[in-house]
């Protein structure tokens, strides 16, 4: 998983790659004063909510997909050639989206949530917050050096100018670390570094809202009396420029159960390839408040996010905008007009 770093053997040249490259966001040097984002033609990128307005309106849908029967009022849509790939437009109310976006930036990064601050700062608590006041992390002086205890915490910068910072360490602004927030884990603790769970890691169960969510919408792809069993999700978090290389999510132990993935915040591009790298793969937009389900056949392609598009006109976050307008919200607002997150659900055992 997340392995494209470590593809064996010119991944330059694999199909998948190539897909992603076309995606990717580059910067056109032509203009000296202005860094302008490379076009790209976007005209093979499957787009299902014109997929699904269009079956609305007229009840036929394009070649090569088709509308899954379903427990919803919503349509689900499947690829002919893809069993076990299910895709729900908009899945997700505007008031669901805000609550996920907002307990993915508050409470999901909270001990003993990992996220990839631990391996150098150990569990921060209240990133958000500290963002939002301005504060900075700053290592404690007070406790003896021990390589395996940390002891950072939240000053604010007055309370900096005055004490004397222990280490050489510069002092980092929450508000960096809240912009390098890539992942943060729920439930069973994903170790990276093993590439696989561990069980051992303390943990608190996946929240019972969210474990709810994942039940009702992993029903299309679950067998007739079966229910999905949330005990893991993983969190992204992606900036402007950020991707996530194709990869195969291959540590749950049945491959038969759904992985619920959740887009929120700025519309990106998925790319849905075959089991090797070598096929070509599909393009597709995701959207806030659309959910993919990859079970079964699904779940042996390699998929990724070459891209997500924070400008105004390709972000469509209008309805996000509006609804997190109140004062109170605007951090969440300035957070998320750059910004996507991605929550997928998963059953291990
Ligand atoms: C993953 C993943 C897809 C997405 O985290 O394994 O495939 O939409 N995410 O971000
Ligand atoms: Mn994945």
């Amino acid at each position: 998983m997340y392995g494209s770093d470590t593809i064996p053997d010119d991944p330059d040249r694999t199909a998948f790659r190539k897909t992603e490259k076309k995606y990717k966001l580059y910067y056109d040097s032509t203009s000296k004063k202005k860094k302008l984002p490379r076009p790209v033609d976007l005209s093979e990128v499957i787009d299902f909510r014109s997929v699904s307005e269009s079956f609305e309106r007229t009840g036929d849908i394009r070649s090569g997909v088709s509308k899954v029967e379903n427990r919803f009022d919503k349509p689900v849509f499947g690829l002919d050639d893809c069993p076990g790939f299910y895709f729900i437009p908009a899945a997700l109310s505007i008031e669901e989206q805000c609550r996920w976006i907002k307990e993915s930036l508050v409470s999901f990064p909270q001990p003993p949530n990992r996220t990839n601050h631990n391996a150098v700062y150990g569990g921060i608590h209240d990133l958000f917050n500290a963002a939002k006041n301005e504060q900075v992390l700053v290592k404690e002086d007070s406790v003896a050096d021990d390589a395996t205890f940390y002891n950072y915490k939240w000053a604010s910068s007055e309370e900096l100018d005055s004490s004397v910072n222990g280490d050489n360490r510069k002092p980092v602004s929450a508000s960096v670390l809240l912009r390098r927030l890539r992942w943060s884990t729920l439930g069973l603790q994903f170790d990276w570094s093993k590439r696989s769970y561990n069980v051992s890691l303390p943990h608190n169960k996946i929240p019972d809202a969210l474990c709810q969510l994942a039940k009702k919408m992993a029903a299309p792809a679950m067998a007739v009396g079966e229910e999905f069993q949330p005990e893991a999700a993983i969190v992204n978090y992606f900036g402007p420029g950020d991707m996530l290389g194709g990869h195969l999510d291959d540590m749950e132990a049945d491959w038969s159960k759904p992985i619920v993935s959740m887009s929120l915040g700025c519309k990106a591009i998925f790319l849905l390839g075959g089991k090797s790298r070598n096929d070509e793969p599909l393009a597709m937009f995701l959207r806030s408040g659309d959910i993919v389900l990859m079970s079964g056949e699904a779940r042996e392609r390699y998929h990724g996010v070459p891209r997500i598009f924070t400008d105004t006109e390709h972000a469509e976050i209008g309805c996000l905008e509006k609804q997190l307008s109140d004062e109170d919200d605007i951090c969440y607002l300035e957070y998320i007009k750059t910004s996507r997150i991605n929550i997928n659900i998963r059953q291990v055992f």
